[in-house]
């Protein structure tokens, strides 16, 4: 027997001993074509080479691809499992000419392939071409001495192929393998071709015309060919079964279902088992290509396909999830041909755990509601709609799984009820929608979600991609043009540019198209938490709605934020861990140049602190640990230990960040929808730039990482050696330098106060009409010994300490008073010793008044006050003796 992996390499083999270029299998996600939901056919990741838009170092291919077709136009989701060929991930076997040859050598290489290299018997062929294809025709004729009745003309689609609407085509030639009259089945062409005798094993394209709006606008460049082989279908020829499900690949991947649930793939229980087997294989590919289950877009297909095999798994009466046991029976069988596949077993096995523990939770609840609705119903009755709305809303059913559970009781769905609550729920939605006050943009923005619903973001695995323009607003209205130097906002309908949220900026970039626009995307949005909006400047060319344009991120700026962002989680981290539980977080901005990040904490952070936590973030950064993304229900996630953010909104799913190695779990586990680095190494270096303060209780870092804080490091190292420079030392000794300098001008500054003093009280004198000397020594007013000085450029600061000084002079009990002149004002101060009764106060206020100020006080042993006319000091001090005469009177 020959094994599928065997037919795939031996394929591969013989068109690249024709000197075709072997291609590994793009993507399942198509980066190059936004029209489509998945890769679908071999040659869609060629599409661009066909037209002449995209040169490739090689004229010839051949490769096997991975399609997935479901969802969409090709929906095969309802069949898959109850028939012999329908399934959702399939591989196309395809060999391709870019103008190097066309019909003749393809249709050889063809026939040599199935009859010479592999043997098939040439009379169980039989070809179809397109009615007008003569050439065709007399090639086959020619080449493989077929009989006019095996070369039939179709005139139908069938044989013309066209990728979509947009997009190369051309008539094909259709190769069918004859299983024998024992199976029921006619020739193509014939009444009752749909049966499974004659089945179509390869399709060879004449690539000779581009369409667009599906009518042929002109021809190809060159003349070309695509083909495609279904390598299931060839594995079930050559092995000699009419069932695909009978091949080796689906046998082994049954047999792991049949001893994990413990149940044979037989009678009721075969479908069960084959839609496990096929959804198995295309959730493991989407999840391997960076699809991760979700309520939209294509997330939520592979939703829909990962519960519709989760439903079968319960129905064969699985009683824990299983579908994450099975991907080691994938990866043995398919992970050679494809090593994505054995890269991303971990995020496969998890990702499909995590989604069957989250539906098992209501799926017991969903069927008991689903059976009490239809417990009365016969055959042909339907199921209301709201209630297969109900089983989507509240316990997680997709709707072609209620379709799919009703099937075997030939019951229906009513789908137009289905739709209408989900309208009904929308509605109410808007209404509810507090928004931004603005009423007529919410409104705008909520008209363009019903239309189109959310952007699909592709930014966390790539920065760029074909996106369909949607809309075009400018100032706020919806237009239908942005031209020359115009400004406004584009909405597209699959972006690679983040929108502004979670403190993360939007992406900036550029958008071009081959006509020539060329936009720069300033900003982006995210109305609704839901749309990104592209505010862009139109810089040549113009852009409407319907185009088609390459979106461009700004791939530096979004690595600055990239580690910026993750650099954010390990300081939040790091600063629980050297701080406390109580820290958490209250703000954040990650930004292109920065980030900064308010956190509860009653105190400013010390030096030592600062310094611990930027030594443990740069530690994860240098141990370079890759960073995990795992998707969860909020409440999963919490439990997993993800630090989630108090009063945030979460959705039905969120994104679990983890990274770094903690003590016993993941350093830093977040909920998180921004962009991060692949691995920690990647922010390269982190630096606190500041601490500080941002209301009671909250406090601010503003921090940098890679180049930036390279810089900045830099910077202050010049700095530095500028200021070592004008010191005339090395930076190493700045700052004991610096402390001696300042322990040197407080000294100076010390004794420059000392030497003022001394000199002012050296040249004193009484000042005024009376006054005296101290060298006078004490004189007598009223009684008492009265000591007076004027001093001109003394500290007013030192007029207490000398005033005591004076009161020691009088030997004895009297009144010391003292006025300094400074710079044209003047101060004074009395001091009266012990035994005296006079109130210093009284004697100051005197002085006061004097000087032509008001007030003075103290206590009755030492008052101070002071004046704005320094030129009346004399007066002043004749005052105090003036009042003290007439006091002691
Ligand atoms: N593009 C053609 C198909 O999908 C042949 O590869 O059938």
């Amino acid at each position: 027997m020959t094994s599928t992996n065997d037919i795939r390499r031996s394929f591969l083999d013989y068109f690249e001993g024709q000197g075709h270029a072997r291609v590994p299998s793009a993507p399942l996600v198509p980066h190059n074509d936004p029209t489509l939901m998945f890769v679908n056919a071999g040659m869609v990741p060629f599409k661009n080479v066909f037209t002449g838009l995209e040169t490739r170092p090689y004229v010839t291919a051949t490769s096997s691809q991975k399609c997935v077709r479901a969802g969409g136009k090709h929906n095969d989701l309802d069949n898959v499992g109850y028939t012999a060929r329908h399934h959702t991930f399939f591989e196309m076997l395809g060999n391709f000419s870019f103008g190097a040859y066309f019909k003749e050598q393809a249709i050889t290489n063809a026939w040599t392939l199935l009859t010479r290299e592999w043997g098939l018997a040439p009379d169980r062929l039989t070809i179809t071409v397109y009615h007008t294809d003569d050439e065709a025709a007399s090639l086959w004729k020619k080449i493989a001495a077929l009989p006019d009745e095996r070369i039939i003309r179709i005139a139908t689609k069938d044989n013309f192929w066209a990728m979509g609407d947009d997009g190369p085509s051309g008539p094909c030639s259709e190769i069918f393998y004859d299983h024998g009259d024992h199976i029921p089945g006619g020739p193509p062409g014939s009444p009752d071709e749909d049966g499974d005798r004659f089945v179509e094993i390869w399709n060879l394209v004449f690539m000779q015309y581009e369409q667009v709006g599906g009518v042929i606008m002109s021809n190809l460049p060159k003349p070309s060919i695509d083909t495609g082989m279904g390598l299931e279908r060839i594995a079930a020829v050559m092995q000699g079964v009419t069932d695909n499900y009978d091949t080796d690949t689906f046998k082994a991947l049954i047999a792991a279902s049949e001893v994990l649930t413990k149940t044979r793939a037989e009678g009721a229980s075969q479908p069960s088992h084959r839609v496990i087997a096929d959804h198995l294989r295309t959730s493991g590919f989407l999840v391997a290509d960076g699809v991760l289950p979700s309520n939209e877009g294509r997330g939520y297909v592979l939703r829909r396909i990962m519960r519709r095999a989760m439903r079968h798994a319960h129905l064969l009466g699985a009683a824990n999830p299983l579908m994450h046991r099975l991907v080691p029976a994938l990866v043995a069988e398919m992970g050679a041909a494809y090593p994505d596949l054995v890269r991303a077993q971990p995020l496969i096995e998890a990702t499909l755990q995590q989604e069957e523990i989250q539906f098992r939770r209501t799926l017991v609840n969903g069927l008991r509601l689903l059976d009490e609705a239809t417990a009365t119903m016969g055959p042909g009755d339907t199921l209301p709609g709201a209630t297969a709305f109900k089983l989507y809303d509240t316990f997680g059913f997709p709707y072609d799984l209620t379709e799919d559970a009703l099937r075997a009781r030939s019951l229906q769905v009513d789908r137009a009820g289905f739709d209408q609550s989900m309208a009904a729920q929308k509605a109410a939605a808007r209404a509810a929608w507090k928004g931004s006050g603005e009423r007529a943009s919410d409104d705008l923005w909520f008209d363009l979600v019903e239309e189109h619903g959310p952007t699909e973001f592709t930014g966390y695995s790539g920065h760029e991609g074909e996106g369909i323009v949607l809309a075009v607003i400018e100032n706020g209205v919806r237009g239908d043009t942005l031209g020359h130097d115009q400004e406004g906002i584009v909405l597209v309908n699959q972006t690679p540019f983040y929108g502004e949220s979670g403190g993360q900026v939007g992406d900036a970039g550029v958008l071009r198209s081959i006509n020539g626009l060329e936009a720069v995307v300033e900003d982006v949005s995210k109305p609704l938490g839901k749309l990104h909006a592209l505010h862009v400047k139109v810089v040549s060319g113009a852009i409407k709605a319907g185009d088609t344009v390459q979106q461009y991120v700004d791939v530096e700026r979004r690595a600055a934020v990239r580690a910026n962002h993750s650099a954010t989680h390990l300081l939040h981290a790091a600063l629980r861990n050297r701080l406390g539980g109580h820290v958490t977080q209250k703000g954040s901005l990650v930004a292109a140049d920065r980030l900064r990040f308010d956190f509860s904490h009653p105190t400013a952070l010390t030096p030592a602190d600062i310094a611990a936590i930027e030594a443990e973030v740069n530690g994860h950064i240098r141990h370079n640990q890759p960073v995990s993304t795992r998707l969860m229900t909020p409440d999963d996630a919490i439990e997993a230990g993800a630090m989630a953010l108090f009063g945030e909104k979460y959705g039905d799913e969120v994104r679990v960040l983890s990274m770094g190695i903690g003590a016993d779990a993941d350093y830093s586990v977040e909920l998180c929808g921004g962009t991060h680095v692949n691995a920690l190494g990647d922010i390269a270096l982190f630096k606190i730039i500041s601490e500080s303060a941002v209301s009671s209780g909250v406090r601010r870092i503003e921090a940098l990482t890679g180049e930036a804080a390279r810089q900045w490091l830099g910077e202050r190292d010049a700095k530095l050696r500028e200021a070592a420079a004008t010191l005339k030392s090395s930076p190493d000794e700045v700052p004991g330098r610096v402390a001696a300098l300042i322990e040197n001008s407080k000294r100076l500054e010390r004794e420059l106060a000392e030497a003022k003093k001394a000199l002012a009280l050296s040249n004193a004198n009484g000042g005024g009409s009376g006054g005296k000397s101290e060298a006078a020594g004490p004189e007598q007013v009223g009684g008492h010994a009265f000591l007076g000085q004027v001093v001109d450029g003394l500290d007013p600061k030192s007029l207490r300490s000398e005033v005591d000084a004076m009161k020691q002079r009088l030997g004895g009990a009297g009144i010391a008073a003292l006025i300094a002149t400074n710079d044209g004002r003047a101060s004074v101060a009395v001091g009266v010793t012990e035994g005296v009764t006079v109130s210093a106060v009284d004697l100051v206020k005197a002085a006061v008044a004097a000087l032509g100020g008001q007030g003075g006080g103290g206590r009755p042993d030492m008052a101070q006050g002071g004046g704005p006319d320094g030129t009346k000091a004399g007066e002043a001090m004749d005052a105090i003796r003036e009042a003290l005469a007439t006091v002691s009177a």
